[in-house]
């Protein structure tokens, strides 16, 4: 088994200065949900909507387009905006820019992948030399599989194999079906309020801990049958679980998101992931971390070097290609990967998993470009001193205005909880039925406004910096976030 990275590097390498004192955010949280909604003043907000008839046509009348042709009018949620999707043309760096020509300083970074910023030129030529060469598909063996695959064992501490998928959810897929393979058993814990892609079995207690099935509309019970879901942070929920499970086949994975359910909305307790891991080591259960966000974000070593644990699979996606199409794969443990050997190699059992344009060129050569100039500009580090710069900033402004608002960053995954409603909990169901579609509205809202403002954000309530996020670059949105939190 291969080693932590050099740990005279160690600190270098990670782009959390400090994990989060999360017991005190949590009761910062609670005081937030214990407040009615704080909104943006109702002129200011027709204001803001004012913003995008007049200014936004070219991108309403797409909008209005697609809404015909396209169910809900985007093909992915993050591309909704209230009021409507802004159709963008142009990016570059920490700057995008739309059909109308409004310039953005640009947070969501297509949901995480572009951790060197948007359309990064020295990634975008080795691509481009690539597509050249030969396409983005051969269907046959092309060397950037196994330099991709060398780069991310050469980072990762718990990688000895990879293999190629196209999504995060994908990975996932792959992930779950390993772990029941190599175990001969079927059940599966996730972390209540976590997000594991939208394969049918992890469509289960998502978003909001405890919930369940109540999104897997279109799923058969069958599906979600051996999933189960613990509350973020309950060592002895979950420990509970993992016995009795015990009694009727055994547990064959524990699934965390390393940060904390939804990228960290939840923050985990600094010790929280040593604890899942000693407990997985107790009944059995292997360990998958899903670095679908941490990977190569938090650091070249993903949260499994940063915390020092070690996971039996890791899922990745998103910064792993930086951005470029197909973004997914599953890591871990030789002897539990060698059940995915096809061809050569091939044991008697096997775990199916793959798809036609899995470990495409295009993407190998983009994730091992992209992963190579992470390491060189140590952008996990930059992009996490500009979260702390950014976060420490958004408190300022939060303390100054007197608001009740929660600003906490976990390197450059910054999170700005101004309605809370992903902290709610179905442990108070009154409030959670009173209050849930206001505070859901006050997001659309407060992310409407940060839009007008030219700020682009995840949902109104995430921020991912970049590499390209300068001092000025935060200081400038800093100063645009303080007219926004002033309309309140
Ligand atoms: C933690 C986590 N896991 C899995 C996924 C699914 O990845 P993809 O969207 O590439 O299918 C996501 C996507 O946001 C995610 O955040």
């Amino acid at each position: 088994m291969k080693k932590l990275m050099n740990p005279s590097i160690e600190q270098d390498v990670y782009g959390i200065s400090a994990w989060p004192d999360t017991d005190q955010i949590y009761a910062r949280l609670q005081a937030l949900l214990k407040q009615p909604p704080r909104t943006i003043r109702r002129d200011k907000m027709a204001e803001v909507l004012q913003h995008f008839e007049t200014r936004c046509q070219r991108s309403k009348a797409l909008a209005r387009r697609a809404g015909e042709v396209i169910p809900g009018g985007v093909q992915h949620n993050l591309a909704f905006n209230y009021p409507f999707a802004l159709a963008v043309e142009r990016c570059e760096g920490a700057h995008m820019w739309d059909v109308d020509g409004n310039a953005y300083i640009d947070f969501l970074q297509a949901g995480g992948p572009t951790l060197l910023g948007s359309n990064y030129a020295p990634v975008r030529e080795k691509v481009h030399a690539l597509l050249d060469a030969c396409g983005p598909v051969t269907g046959m063996f092309h060397e950037y599989e196994v330099k991709l695959a060398e780069l991310i064992r050469q980072h990762m501490p718990a990688v000895e194999m990879f293999r190629m998928l196209g999504s995060g959810t994908e990975g996932v897929m792959g992930a779950i079906r390993l772990a029941r393979a190599y175990t001969d058993r079927k059940w599966v814990i996730k972390v209540g309020g976590a997000y594991h892609g939208w394969s049918d079995q992890m469509v289960y207690g998502m978003r909001l801990p405890g919930t369940g099935r109540r999104e897997a509309v279109g799923i058969p019970g069958g599906a979600t049958h051996y999933t189960q879901e613990c509350f973020p942070n309950d060592l002895a929920a979950l420990r509970r679980k993992l016995w009795l499970n015990r009694l009727r086949g055994g547990t064959a994975a524990v699934i965390v998101e390393p940060l904390g359910p939804e990228s960290g909305t939840r923050p985990a307790h600094k010790d929280y992931n040593a604890g899942v891991r000693a407990l997985c080591d107790e009944f059995g259960a292997l360990l998958i971390f899903d670095e679908v966000v941490s990977g190569f974000r938090v650091g070249m070593g993903g949260a499994q070097g940063y915390f020092k644990v070690r996971p039996d699979l890791t899922v990745f996606g998103k910064c792993l290609t930086g951005g470029y199409l197909m973004a997914g794969g599953v890591g871990g443990r030789r002897d539990v990967m060698m059940l995915l050997a096809g061809g050569i190699g091939t044991t008697s059992k096997r775990a199916f998993v793959g798809g036609t344009l899995s470990a495409n060129p295009l993407s190998c050569a983009a994730g091992y470009h992209a992963i190579s100039e992470m390491a060189r500009t140590q952008a996990p580090v930059l992009a996490g001193r500009a979260g702390d710069r950014l976060c420490r900033g958004l408190n300022e402004i939060i303390d100054r205005l007197g608001l009740p608002y929660v600003a906490y960053n976990q390197g450059s995954v910054v999170h700005l909880q101004t309605s809370a409603v992903l902290l709610m909990s179905t442990r108070n169901p009154i409030q959670l039925m009173r209050e849930v579609n206001a505070r859901k509205h006050m997001m659309e809202e407060m992310g409407a406004a940060y839009m007008a403002h030219g700020l682009v954000t995840l949902a109104g309530s995430r921020l991912y910096t970049s590499m390209a996020d300068t001092d000025a670059v935060i200081d400038e949105a800093l100063n645009r976030f303080e007219s926004v939190l002033s309309l309140v």
